[in-house]
């Protein structure tokens, strides 16, 4: 496995003394990333696709982070066929408050035992699709807050960026800078459609590495290259090596498909391993304007870095 490098600096002040001391602290960290649930599988036995994402994200040292947990039909099943110890996990992050996102929470806690939770405030928040046939149905989380702090889930509700664990952030609510990224037209907060749901929740993951940022998104409903601005801000560092799962490209116009294209070469990202609600026009686009780059990340997609 790669290494990368998580420093930070501590601050000491002696109070008997009008000095300070910095002692810079080098924690060697390095991340596994598997991919547990997706909307379509790789080559290993026995695992099962759903519309949903879910990534396990392994590192180096401390315990391992759930990031997403998909519909629930596939989480726990997929894990035992890879091998992976869910009961290990100790923190799961919620990218936003979609059933495809969240839906397999409640069956990861009553399984493999309490567990912290990071999201955003409005996870909770009634969500539903309104399809052009005018056909409404809901989209939210499907369990509620009472059913799973009974499960053993903690709550830490944030909509601002921070460390979660060491070496892994998020991105809290991502602002909505580009023009371009105008979302997907579909998601209201009721079946009138005139309230409509621009998933303020969304957040994304970055690992910090020593070969760049690895930011890991469900859905990107803030847009990819908001979140990539947004993540770089944050970090204070530009270079972006991987971006992992899904980017709702496949929802998203032409315009927005062409310039975040143009926007990822322009960072020169190393490996767009895109998934999920990518679909296939847009991972096809992807695919030939990325040739080197691209990669599909489906159930079994593993990176070490
Ligand atoms: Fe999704
Ligand atoms: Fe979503």
């Amino acid at each position: 496995m790669d290494t990368g490098v998580y420093a930070r600096k501590f601050f000491l002040f002696p109070s008997c003394l009008f000095v300070h001391f910095v002692v810079t602290a080098v924690v060697i960290m390095s991340f596994r990333i598997t991919i547990l649930c997706e909307n379509s599988v790789g080559p290993i036995s026995g695992t099962l696709g759903e519309h949903g994402f879910s990534a396990l994200i392994e590192p180096s040292q401390g315990e391992p982070l759930l990031f997403d947990t998909g519909q629930g039909l596939t989480l726990l099943h997929n894990a035992r066929r890879m091998n992976r110890d869910l009961s290990a996990v100790g923190s799961v992050v919620l990218s936003h408050g979609h059933y495809d996102h969240c839906g397999g929470l409640l069956p990861l806690l009553s399984e493999c035992g309490p567990k912290r939770i990071h999201a955003h405030p409005g996870i909770f928040v009634p969500r539903f699709r309104i399809k052009d046939t005018g056909e409404c149905y809901p989209i939210g989380m499907p369990h509620s807050r009472d059913q799973l702090e009974t499960a053993g889930g903690t709550f830490e509700l944030s909509n601002e960026f921070r460390e979660v664990a060491p070496g892994m952030f998020l991105t809290g609510e991502v602002p909505r800078a580009t023009a371009f990224e105008t979302g997907d037209r579909g998601l209201y907060g009721d079946c009138t459609g005139q309230d409509v749901d621009k998933t303020p929740d969304d957040q994304s993951m970055i690992l910090e590495t020593d070969k760049g940022l690895v930011i890991i998104m469900g859905c990107c409903h803030a847009g990819l290259v908001n979140t990539l601005e947004h993540a770089a801000y944050s970090m204070g560092r530009r270079d972006i090596y991987t971006v992992i799962g899904g980017t709702h490209l496949g929802f998203c116009g032409q315009e927005q498909l062409e310039k975040t294209i143009s926007k990822l070469k322009e960072w020169r990202v190393q490996k767009v391993a895109a998934s999920h609600c990518t679909g296939f026009a847009a991972s096809a686009r992807l695919s030939r304007e990325m040739p080197k780059e691209f990669q599909v990340a489906h159930v079994g997609y593993t990176l070490e870095v």
